[in-house]
């Protein structure tokens, strides 16, 4: 299931813009995103229609048309939903309509592309971000198998079309005088108000500090050197300081940075190597810096020991392959939204 998966959102993996889901530090939202994504064949991954809603890059939401219900996906969204039962009806309403226009697009741009068998895609994001200077950057862009569709330029209140089957659609939109000022009354008003009450439901979680598990692993290479993989996951809030250090200096040379990741659990997961001789290996340690440790944590390497070391290791190094393959596709697409889409969706529906 894993490699189906994995096949399907590589094959729709195609490069567009890298502006979403850059995440912002300290007690407030600033990003509200609404992707939906449909598929022509429905499993047991990917449900035919899904919509996920995300508060910075925390999946808050998730509603999809097995379920055709807008389900929690935080505890602080759980009770918000519980002390605001019409504002959850209102927003699985504006869901279920979304999903039928929506689904309807889909059929008729397979139809266009004569594209009536097989897995294809279509998918849409739509967000707005509030920049510090209270700005309102707001954007909202479909894709088709992987590729960019349509996107609204929201200076010239136009469609920018990428091919012909795209110009279709876009003549129709220009058509519907009311579709460019939904918009914008979404991504104005409507998402900064859900952001709000977000807010005040998430204070305690946005406040929170969860402090790193460290781990420095190795691994050998072929021309007889190896690598050192330090990882730290489960962390909260997002920033944090890891450099490799060797004999106490910072070493910046042959690093490779993996970024910062988010956790299905709104915590964060981050990881880097280098490369060294074996020789040298008990100069190296991993230097980590996060507002939840009280001092700097150095971590050197990990010893294989005992046979529990190894049934560990195996253990943790299959999980990490796991990890590593999603954070592989993660840090492989974040130039290819589209794709990660793919994964997100997929991610989020089997956990
Ligand atoms: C779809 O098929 C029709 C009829 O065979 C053809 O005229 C049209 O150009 C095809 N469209 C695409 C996008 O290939
Ligand atoms: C990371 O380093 C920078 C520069 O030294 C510092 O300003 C920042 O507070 C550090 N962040 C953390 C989480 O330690």
């Amino acid at each position: 299931m894993e490699s189906r998966l994995h096949r399907r959102c590589v094959l729709i993996l195609v490069a567009t813009a890298d502006f979403l889901l850059r995440g912002c530090a300290g007690s407030s939202f600033h990003k509200f995103q609404l992707i939906y994504i449909s598929v022509s064949e429905p499993d047991q991954t990917m449900p035919k229609f899904t919509a996920l809603g995300y508060a910075d890059d925390q999946l808050v939401t998730r509603f999809d048309s097995n379920t055709e219900e807008g389900a929690p996906q935080v505890s602080w969204a759980k009770k918000l939903k519980e002390d605001i039962h019409e504002y959850w009806d209102r927003y699985t309403k504006v869901l279920e309509d979304s999903e039928r226009w929506f689904e309807n697009y889909h059929r008729i741009i397979r139809q266009y592309y004569n594209h009536s068998k097989g897995f294809h895609t279509w998918q849409m994001m739509v967000g707005s971000e509030v920049s510090p200077h209270g700005s309102n950057e707001a954007y909202w862009t479909f894709g088709y198998d992987g590729r960019d569709f349509l996107s609204l330029d929201k200076e010239a209140d136009a469609w920018i079309a990428a091919d012909a089957v795209a110009q279709v659609i876009e003549r129709m939109w220009e058509a519907d005088s009311s579709m460019i000022p939904r918009f914008k009354f979404l991504v104005e008003v409507v998402f900064i108000e859900w952001l709000q009450k977000y807010e005040a439901y998430a204070k305690e979680a946005l406040l929170r500090k969860e402090p790193p598990v460290v781990k420095v692993t190795r691994k050998p290479n072929n021309d007889g050197m190896e690598t050192l993989i330090c990882r730290a996951h489960g962390f909260y809030p997002k920033e944090i300081n890891s450099t490799w250090r060797k004999d106490g200096e910072t070493s910046g040379q042959d690093t490779v940075h993996g970024g910062i990741l988010p956790n299905s659990d709104g915590t964060y997961y981050n990881w880097l190597s280098i490369k060294i001789n074996p020789k040298d290996r008990n100069h190296y340690w991993c230097h980590v810096e996060h507002i939840g440790l009280q001092k700097p944590m150095d971590v050197p390497s990990e010893e294989p020991g005992s046979h529990v070391g190894i049934i560990i290791g195996c253990i943790l190094s299959g999980i990490f392959l796991l990890v590593a393959v999603s954070v592989g596709i993660y840090v492989h697409i974040s130039k290819y939204v589209w794709g990660r889409i793919c994964y997100q969706v997929a991610v989020s529906h089997s956990v």
